[in-house]
């Protein structure tokens, strides 16, 4: 049996964390919006179209902000066509996807859910094929109360109060050669810069999150950070983070050990974004949006078959395993753990497009993945604090890899704590101890395990509940002290009380 230790401290706190550090994404992009969110006809589709089986699972989810409308999809999108009546918005051509956009959900449609899910929009503009002026107009059509042409728009459309929408993204991977109007960094920092300016004119409470790289293989990474922050750090509130994870050569450890990768990665952005404040002899802390984060391969070789100029196509359909699910655990934890400067991520995405929830017209399910973030979203909310991880380690690509990932979270008001924690060893349980004795009175309420033989196990409309938690992990806490064990290949959240 392997052995860990875990040090705290109630004064040792990471942050107060923003719980938009559970959002997510819907994009125009295969069944997300169309037969994932919105499928008029299916028997739990409300008089509007949105299904309410989905809306049931991202409340489930208790998921407080969600991006939109993209994505590679929003540098080519034109708002306006997606408002209006239903009747006399056109359809388009998506070259991000190449697919048929129909528009006949859109932007007010999207509001409407995001309060029946009980969530926030994240929205995006388009710096790809547009630019500031129209930037300003979705501002205006989306925030100003009235009296001007947008605002006048949006009533007409039968939406009288402004959708307040406090979160925008300055357009999306603006490096990507694949991004319709990609720029250089010099070109996009600009852009950003004098769009953020006027969108601020006109609402000075929106925050603004300017594109970071789309990765951490792309050759400009680090320079384009620099580059773009330089011309915008005065406008911009976020630096965003996109990162997916792959495990196409079928080696686990290394795909588990790819939390690592992710720590290294936020840490490099923190240094560049300190660097610009440094340099700028600047009062602001640029902090991060990890804005995409996911597993996502299982669908790429399939994708490439896939017809074109088509509506709704199955794309991105990623079914998740069970090894994917204990990733997505690594990289909850790791992204807790450095939630003093990540504020906002999304899990991308969230219904059918590399999702954790799947859909079909009879019902929808809970993939793999869903499982962690649930537990992650609904129970470590609160103060996150510094958790010293004393752990056995593995050689990887990235170097030193803990088989043990873990991070505590404390609840004052609720008097709860919450442990999150992955053994990453795939073939010894781990015994992990940790001194609690500054919160006397506390007791395990349980002990929830999610684990299974076949790292390759699938949750299917079938077949939904091949991998799902249990309660019922071994662990006690005595004379102040928490003793665990963590099965081997396994996801432990220990759920403690006063
Ligand atoms: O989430 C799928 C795609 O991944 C997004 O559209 C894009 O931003 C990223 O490359």
């Amino acid at each position: 049996m392997k052995k860990a230790s875990i040090i705290i401290d109630k004064e040792f706190i990471v942050s107060q964390l923003d719980e938009r550090i559970y959002g997510s994404f819907i994009e125009h992009l295969g069944r997300a919006v169309y037969e994932g969110i919105y499928q008029p006809g299916q028997k739990t589709a409300d008089d509007q179209g949105l299904r309410q089986d989905v809306i049931d699972l991202v409340r489930e989810l208790n998921v407080p902000i969600v991006r939109y409308p993209g994505g590679n999809f929003v540098s080519g999108f034109h708002w306006e066509d997606s408002v209006g009546p239903k009747e006399e918005r056109p359809a388009k051509v998506d070259l991000a996807w190449s697919v048929i956009e129909s528009n006949q959900f859109g932007l007010n449609e999207f509001t409407d859910w995001a309060k029946k899910a009980n969530t926030n929009v994240m929205m995006a503009v388009n710096l790809g094929t547009r630019g500031p002026e129209d930037a300003k107009n979705v501002l205006e059509y989306c925030n100003f109360a009235g009296g001007t042409y947008y605002s006048d728009l949006r009533k007409k459309h039968g939406y009288e109060a402004p959708h307040d929408i406090k979160l925008w993204c300055l357009g999306n991977e603006m490096d990507g050669p694949w991004q319709m109007g990609h720029k250089t960094a010099a070109e996009y920092g600009r852009i950003a810069a004098e769009t953020g300016r006027m969108m601020k004119m006109l609402d000075p409470s929106i925050e603004l999150v300017a594109c970071g790289s789309s990765n951490l293989e792309m050759p400009t990474f680090a320079q384009w950070e620099a580059t773009v922050l330089d011309e915008c750090y005065d406008q911009v509130d976020y630096l965003s983070l996109h990162q997916y994870y792959q495990n196409a050569d079928h080696n686990t450890p290394e795909f588990l050990a790819s939390s690592v990768g992710m720590d290294q990665f936020i840490s490099s952005v923190v240094s560049i974004c300190d660097y610009v404040q440094a340099k700028k002899r600047g009062k602001k802390k640029i902090n991060l949006s990890f804005d995409e984060w996911n597993v996502w391969y299982h669908s790429i070789e399939p994708d490439k078959k896939l017809e074109k100029w088509v509506q709704a196509p199955h794309q991105l359909e990623d079914v998740y395993n069970f090894e994917d699910a204990l990733l997505i655990g690594s990289l909850l934890i790791t992204l807790l753990r450095h939630s003093d400067r990540v504020k906002i991520a999304c899990l991308a995405q969230l219904v059918n497009v590399i999702a954790p929830i799947m859909t079909s017209d009879t019902g929808a399910w809970r993939q793999t993945i869903f499982y962690p973030f649930f537990h992650a979203s609904n129970y470590a909310r609160g103060t996150v604090l510094h958790t010293l991880v004393k752990s056995p380690v593995y050689d990887s690509r990235y170097g030193d890899a803990p088989y043990l990932d873990s991070v505590l979270v404390m609840n004052e008001e609720e008097e709860t704590l919450t442990l999150l924690a992955v053994n990453k060893s795939l073939d010894e349980d781990m015994e992990v101890s940790c001194d609690l004795r500054q919160f006397a009175g506390y007791q395990i309420v349980e002990h929830i395990v999610m684990s299974h033989d076949d790292m390759n196990a699938v949750n299917t409309e079938a077949d939904p509940d091949q991998v799902k938690p249990v309660v019922g992990g071994i662990s006690r806490i005595e004379d102040g002290k928490l003793t665990a064990v963590l099965g081997k290949h396994s996801w432990n959240v220990i759920r403690m009380k006063k």
